[in-house]
């Protein structure tokens, strides 16, 4: 089957973690559609710029609209943002046929109805999709699970960390004490801000995405000027102390409510108990709670911002075509790759199994025990991470000694402990515990 081709207009830094995720990604890419993604033409004003990222791979235009005019040009992906120019070439790329993809919330939350009716009337009828996964939370596949995973759901309401900037600066300004403008610029200097930070500040960035999880949780138009918006600048740093004092902690939240006389869609500054998760979702992190009547309460947490984790939303939705536009045999497979792609890649035996661990012994409480216990771990390669030794209680000649190793090969460990199981002076067997980072 044909590649799906396709033309990337703007090529910053989302557009250049696009091309980098799917040129790197290609062949598992491959596997799971059945057919290649190929970015064939790039426009951008900064051509030298958009050379540098792509090479000899995509022809590099200055002219957007060669991109939209070209015919073998399948869908359009606009990086552009803003409401200006970005809104002319979408409409126009809908007009020419072409299928959408955008990371634009700004342009969905105010212009949204206007370009999905003109979506659905294009190709005389026909349709062409405008998908925005990475609209909403960067890389969390939030709009996918609002249109398909809870689908079944009536859903209650959505609430999110949604604007990692006014997260980061909130998370700066409760850890270090910063005031409000330090954390903004350091927030600026790692690039979570939107051009106009006053929209980050202001709540607006929040707005413009929870009104769009807004219509897609409840089936209602997109509604950015009916949403409040209430932004961190007002926010005193002794609140969020006092907050913190009574057991709370202060998130700019977007929240989508259905109430019984209709929908709350709002951004402000919200108390959260801080044994809620969300309530820790500290940094730039994102993090959105969506409830269903079948479903209950659930979690969904990420990177909101940023070149790859953005990146991986706008193929994610270009995968979504090239599926649905291919044979019907290719549209999305039960198990998500296509099933005479699938690898036979052996589940490893546990014994192969890198990670690190948690041991415990029970020690006779003399001289030389631990030198014992690690000379044998070492001649298996097992490096130490950490030891406690607990002191042996009064009138006891016995203690634990507890360690903590660095990753190494279970089939060692276990080669390991039948040695120090068999010293006279571990009283019983270890205690082995697997221990994982998930950093
Ligand atoms: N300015 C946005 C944020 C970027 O801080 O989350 C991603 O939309």
């Amino acid at each position: 089957m044909k590649a799906l081709k396709v033309g990337l207009l703007g090529i910053g830094t989302v557009g250049s973690g696009v091309f980098t995720v799917l040129t790197r990604n290609q062949e598992e890419i491959v596997r799971r559609t059945g057919r290649g993604i190929e970015i064939s033409m790039v426009a951008d004003l900064d051509t030298a710029r958009a050379s540098a990222v792509v090479g000899n791979a995509a022809a590099v235009v200055s002219d957007a609209r060669a991109v939209i005019a070209n015919p073998e040009i399948d869908v359009v992906i606009e990086l552009i943002g803003g409401y200006g120019i970005a809104k002319a070439l979408v409409l126009e790329a809908i007009a020419a046929g072409k299928h959408v993809v955008t990371a634009n919330k700004a342009l969905l939350a105010v212009h949204g109805d206007e370009i999905f009716s003109a979506a659905a009337k294009a190709r005389n009828g026909a349709g062409v999709m405008v998908l925005f996964e990475a609209a909403v939370a960067g890389g969390i596949p939030i709009i996918k699970t609002l249109r398909e995973g809870l689908t079944a759901n009536r859903i209650q309401w959505v609430a999110g960390i949604i604007n990692g900037t006014t997260n980061f600066i909130l998370s700066e300004m409760r850890d270090k004490g910063q005031d409000f403008a330090t954390a903004l610029k350091a927030a600026q200097g790692l690039g979570y801000a939107e051009t106009d930070p006053t929209f980050d500040i202001e709540g607006v960035d929040a707005a413009h995405k929870v009104t769009l999880m807004s219509a897609m949780a409840f089936g209602i138009p997109v509604q950015f000027d009916k949403a409040y918006v209430e932004g961190i600048t007002k926010l005193g740093a002794e609140d969020i102390k006092y907050a913190e004092q009574l057991g709370y902690r202060i998130k700019l939240l977007g929240i989508a409510k259905r109430v019984e006389s209709g929908i709350e869609l709002r951004v402000h500054p919200t108390l959260i108990p801080t044994k809620r998760l969300i309530a820790n979702v500290e940094g730039a992190m994102n993090a959105v709670m969506v409830q269903g009547d079948a479903v209950g309460t659930t979690l969904y947490y990420g990177k909101g911002a940023g070149s790859e984790p953005t990146a991986s939303a706008v193929v994610a939705d270009l995968v979504d075509i090239a599926r649905m536009t291919g044979n019907a045999s290719q549209a999305t497979p039960a198990l998500a790759f296509q099933p005479s792609s699938v690898s036979a890649l052996p589940i490893l035996p546990i014994e192969q199994v890198v990670t690190s661990f948690y041991l415990r012994m029970r020690v006779a409480d003399e001289a030389g025990v631990l030198a014992k216990v690690t000379g044998i771990l070492a001649e298996q390669g097992i490096s130490i991470d950490a030891v406690i030794q607990k002191e042996a209680k009064d009138g006891e000649n016995q203690t634990d000694l507890i360690i903590l190793t660095h990753d190494c090969v279970e089939g060692k460990v276990g080669m390991a402990l039948r040695q120090v199981e068999a010293l006279s002076s571990v009283l019983g067997s270890v205690v082995k515990i697997r221990k994982e980072e998930l950093a």
